[in-house]
This record gives C-alpha cells, sequence and structure tokens, in this order.
C-alpha cells in the first residue's frame, strides 16, 4: 500500500511487488518445478497469494494492455491507496488462473492454487491503519474483527500441504478462510483478459531483457 510510486521502469509500486515480482520468479523457476514434478513421489504445487479484495475492482475499470492501465491511479476514489492495491491483486487472480489453465494443459503434475489469507491484522496492515487520523482507534477497532498475524498463513499452508484428494484442491482452486475453495468473479476467469495482462507482462520483461 502507500503513495502511488514508480519504480526504475516506471511501473507503479504496486504492480511491481505484488504481480511482476512472483511472474518473474515463477517463470525463473518453471523449469526446475517441471524436472522435479517428473521425480518419483513429487507433488509440485505453485500457491500466490491473492486477495478477496480484488472483488472490489469493477470489470469496467480493467486495463492491463498498457503501462498506464498497469499505473492506473484511482485519484477519483476516496480509497485510492486501497484501490491500487487491490488492482494489483487482480492481476495476481488473472495470471494465476492463467498458469492453471496453461499447466493443466501442458504439465497437470504441476497443481496451481491461489490462496486468501483472510483480513490479518498484519505488521503491514497495521502499518497502513497507523497513516490514518487517530490511529489507536483503528488499531484497536480493526482488532476486534480481523485475524491476528500468527493465523495469516493459514491458507497458504493448506494449499500447499493439504492431500490432492481433498474436496478443495483441485486446479485452479481459489482457497479462503476455513480452508475452503470458492468460486472466483467471473472477470479474473476470462481467457481474454488473463491473456491481455500475460502477453503484455512477457512484452515488457523481453523490453527490459528479463
Ligand atoms: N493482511 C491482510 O489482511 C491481507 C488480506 C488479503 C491478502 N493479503 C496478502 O497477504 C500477503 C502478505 O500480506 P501482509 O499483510 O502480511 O503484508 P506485510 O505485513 O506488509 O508483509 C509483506 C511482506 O512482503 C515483503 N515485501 C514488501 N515489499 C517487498 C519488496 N519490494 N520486495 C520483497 N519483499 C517485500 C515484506 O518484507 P519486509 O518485512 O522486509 O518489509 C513483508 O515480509 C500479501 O500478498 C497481501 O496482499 C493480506
Amino acid at each position: 500500500m502507500g503513495n502511488p510510486t514508480l519504480n526504475g521502469d516506471g511501473i507503479q509500486d504496486n504492480m511491481a511487488i505484488n504481480y511482476v515480482g512472483p511472474f518473474v520468479f515463477t517463470k525463473t523457476l518453471l523449469r526446475i518445478l517441471k524436472e522435479s514434478s517428473l521425480s518419483d513421489g513429487a507433488d509440485v504445487r505453485i500457491v500466490n497469494v491473492g486477495s478477496g479484495g480484488y472483488s472490489d475492482i469493477s470489470s469496467r475499470q480493467l486495463d492491463y494492455g498498457s503501462i498506464s492501465g498497469w499505473n492506473k491511479n484511482f485519484r477519483w476514489s476516496m480509497l485510492s491507496t486501497l484501490r491500487r492495491y487491490q488492482y494489483s491483486k487482480v492481476a495476481i487472480h488473472l495470471w494465476t488462473n492463467y498458469l492453471s489453465q496453461q499447466m493443466t494443459n501442458e504439465d497437470p503434475r504441476i497443481l496451481v492454487l491461489l490462496v486468501h489469507p483472510g483480513a490479518i491484522l498484519s505488521d503491514g496492515a497495521k502499518r497502513s491503519l497507523l497513516t490514518l487520523p487517530f490511529p489507536q482507534f483503528w488499531l484497536w477497532v480493526m482488532g476486534l474483527w480481523m485475524y491476528p498475524q500468527s493465523q495469516g498463513a493459514h491458507t497458504s499452508v493448506f494449499a500447499a500441504s493439504a492431500p490432492r484428494d481433498n474436496v478443495h484442491i483441485f486446479p485452479g482452486a481459489y482457497i479462503c478462510p476455513p480452508n475452503v475453495a470458492q468460486t472466483q468473479k467471473a472477470f479474473v476467469l476470462d481467457p481474454q483478459r488473463q491473456k491481455e495482462l500475460v502477453d503484455f507482462t512477457e512484452r515488457l520483461l523481453t523490453s527490459w531483457g528479463v
């Protein structure tokens, strides 16, 4: 979260950290993951951290086919900081759903899953609350309904380690507290929107020499 700042490549921090970073990390490891999946008894999974907040973005606001689209600043919104964060999380959902389909076609041994940790009063969430007027009040109020940081990894650990025959573990499953697969909104399941994002990401990475 935070103010809209651009990184050295001209990409807004939210998109760079929440989306491009995991994208490049996964792309870099994919060959090794594919090789590992051939080993006896291997259970290779990619677990991406999305957010239930993705659903607050309207499908009409999506534009992932240009840098200006990626850097949408939501200045008109009362919650522009939150919206920029959620917009980067939509990107994670779109790409993870794309990747899941890609693995189903190319290498179905690799299981791709997406998680929402729940509302977690993490250090980062606390830092954001401390920027508000009356920060101690907000910390107290949010502490009443948000989960403690110690529970922040529950859905990730479940997605990474629950047996494959668990009813909530399947390609592209979106795991939310209390470790149940939920259906995502239609706009992040749209293959054309996914492709627009992934194609533009690949073009950008090529232009950066990555
Ligand atoms: N908290 C929630 O309610 C909530 C809800 C839905 C989804 N999520 C998702 O859960 C994940 C964790 O969130 P959180 O609330 O635990 O956030 P957090 O407390 O702010 O932790 C974020 C982590 O990311 C690291 N990080 C930040 N910028 C980085 C960068 N440029 N390069 C490398 N690492 C960087 C931080 O490292 P340092 O500690 O070194 O700064 C920190 O370990 C995020 O993907 C978030 O979107 C959280």
